[in-house]
């Protein structure tokens, strides 16, 4: 038996910052500029990139910052246009790909949808646009 996850109903959750409060999105866009990518709570509240569009607008997917290696979370260096992992260097471009081990697969997606001025992320099942190979981690 698998219990449902503390996500709720659907297994979404709304994108929440640092303190656990709900993103804003017409608050956020305010800071965070086009090609923006920073870390939100999301899914089982793993730490989940949120990307700002050129226009301002959120990206339809966050990138789930844990490392596919052994877990370190992987900042994004916005100089180098990628997520490189501290620990072991891994490196992945600015959709989460892996481009470098010892990492063995891309970051993990979840969706992203602004409803009501918030962002709520459900579980990523279909197919990786990235690869085009059926997710790693659904
Ligand atoms: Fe990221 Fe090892 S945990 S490279």
């Amino acid at each position: 038996f698998i219990p449902p996850s503390a996500g709720g109903a659907g297994g979404g959750v709304v994108a929440k910052d640092a303190l656990g409060n709900d993103i804003v999105v017409s608050e956020y866009v305010k800071t965070h500029l086009a090609g923006d990518r920073s870390l939100s709570q999301g899914l089982k509240g793993d730490p989940t990139y949120l990307v700002v569009k050129e226009d301002l607008s959120i990206e339809s997917y966050g990138i789930n910052a844990i490392c596919t290696h052994l877990g370190c979370v992987v900042p994004w260096n916005p100089a180098e246009n990628k997520f490189m992992c501290p620990c072991h260097g891994s490196q992945y471009d600015s959709t989460g790909k892996v481009v470098r081990g010892p990492a063995p697969l891309s970051l993990a997606l979840a969706h992203a949808e602004v409803t009501d001025d918030k962002v709520s992320l459900t579980p990523w099942t279909e197919e990786d646009f990235r690869t085009g190979e059926d997710p790693w981690w659904a």
